[in-house]
């Protein structure tokens, strides 16, 4: 099939170049041409595993192709997917106006019956929207709004593309839902689930999973502090719960909380939203606040541990949001770095990933070529981003090029032994949620 995909970041890239690998023609479209140029001959804005060798075999296969031009992007096409940002207002509203740009786009480009897909996360009532927006700029084109939300996550992007759990279609047009079952026949026949809704269940329901996901975190942080408080082991207690199919281990991870462009702005929205529709929904904005605190009691426990923070110097060992990106968005480890800089510490992050797009976003924080680096002359370490990487540092190595040698693990990366193992290299480890290990023979040099 022909389609059309407008935005080429993290949701549109990933998406053009799935859509090419299951034997579509695809032109995918951004309102940067210097990415666009980029892209063509195959070089990525962003780190995303995997996904520079797929578009550039489906650059190769002349099944994907990058254009500036609306006539290849819409006027020629049968699907368009607008996959184009939605960051959020001051208010916590998403900030749909790149929507209402593509749909002007798609509108006065169309010649013919035309599918249009929103991709990118939108509150319920989007597709209205879009339909009257794309009928303003064209009278004579019929569309169809469809929404298909993406439940790829940065990191495991191309697996989500091109394996999904599920494919969730919204539409009130029977027929649209025909061509987007024409799409994914491919998938469809590996067996892939397939949902097919009406167009705001599906806008809806994308809300309710990222909500729910956040919960489980939100969840598994309260019980983080409640399990300091008690004397009981966070991970253990989240292996309990999960042990339970009803329950699941997923998303039980305690720690500095969730961050990313996806979760902290898609429960803001998700509450504005309902508010706007006549329901406070409080369980979120709980959610919310729970995960502000995570990343203050971490800072609380340095606090603890060193007394002041002038002149201590703190490493980072990990910025991005999570491992497998060098997306800083939202990302606990800034805002830690940010706390303690405020603090009067001197920071200095390693990311094997995000050290430049950490430190266009903050300036003031120091980045070091390799965790040692960063690790030298530290009064503490935090590990911000659970890089397997942070797993086999050499604790010898370690101890001896920090100044004190405590580590606190904000994403619980050390299991018990590892635990056992820094204890008795001279660490003093601080888990979050679980109990912390002093130093076997205290050092300070
Ligand atoms: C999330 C969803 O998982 C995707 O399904 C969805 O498509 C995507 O948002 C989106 O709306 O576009 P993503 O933000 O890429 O994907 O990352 P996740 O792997 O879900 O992690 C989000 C944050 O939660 C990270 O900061 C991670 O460290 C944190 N997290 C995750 C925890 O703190 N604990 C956990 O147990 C799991």
């Amino acid at each position: 099939m022909r389609v059309g995909v407008f935005g080429t970041g993290h949701v549109g890239l990933p998406t053009a170049a799935a859509l090419a690998h299951l034997g579509h023609d695809v032109v995918a479209t951004d309102v940067d041409a210097e990415k666009l140029s980029a892209l063509s001959v195959g070089r990525l804005p962003f780190y995303e595993p995997g996904l520079e060798d797929l578009v550039r075999g489906e650059l190769a296969s002349g099944r994907l192709r990058f254009s500036a031009n609306p006539t290849a992007t819409v006027t020629d096409r049968q699907i368009v997917f607008v996959c184009v940002g939605t960051p959020p207002r001051a208010s916590g509203e998403a900030n749909l106006l790149a929507l209402e740009r593509a749909a002007e786009i798609i509108g006065r480009h169309a010649t013919g019956r035309l599918v249009v897909v929103e991709k990118s996360t939108v509150p319920a009532g989007t597709a209205r929207r879009m339909q009257e927006t794309l009928a303003r700029y064209n009278g004579v084109v019929s569309f169809a709004v469809v929404s298909n939300p993406e439940f790829l996550r940065e990191g495991c992007a191309v697996e989500d593309s091109l394996q999904p759990a599920r494919i969730l279609v919204g539409s009130d047009s029977g027929e649209a839902l025909a061509v987007m079952r024409e799409l994914y026949a491919p998938l469809i026949e590996l067996g892939v689930s397939w949902i097919e809704t009406d167009v705001r269940t599906a806008e809806l329901a994308k809300h309710a999973c990222n909500a729910f996901l956040a919960m489980k975190i939100s969840y598994a942080n309260a019980l983080a502090r409640i399990c300091e408080l008690a004397g009981a082991d966070v991970v253990a207690v989240a292996d309990a719960m999960g042990a339970d199919p009803r329950i699941g281990r997923a998303y039980l991870d305690a720690g500095l909380g969730y961050g990313g462009y996806c979760f902290p702005k898609d429960v803001a929205a998700f509450e504005r939203l309902s508010a706007r529709l006549g329901y406070r929904f409080r369980l979120l904005e709980e959610v919310a606040e729970i995960n502000g605190q995570a990343v203050g009691f971490a800072v609380q426990k340095v606090e603890e541990i060193l007394w002041n923070l002038e002149d201590k110097r703190i490493a980072l060992l990990g910025l991005a949001f999570k491992p497998g990106t060098d997306d800083v968005r939202f990302a606990p480890a800034l805002e830690v770095a940010r706390r303690l800089l405020a603090g009067g510490a001197r920071v200095v992050g390693y990311d094997p990933q995000a050290g430049a797009t950490a430190k266009a976003e903050l300036p003031e924080l120091e980045i070091a070529a390799d965790a040692y680096a960063a690790l030298e002359g530290a009064h503490c370490a935090i590990v911000c981003t659970e890089w397997p990487e942070f797993r086999d540092l050499d604790l010898e190595r370690a101890r001896t090029l920090m100044s004190f040698p405590i580590l606190l693990d904000g994403r619980n990366l050390y299991g018990d032994a590892a635990a056992a193992a820094m204890a008795r290299a001279g660490f003093t480890y601080l888990a979050t949620g679980r109990h912390p290990r002093p130093a076997v023979p205290a050092s300070i040099h």
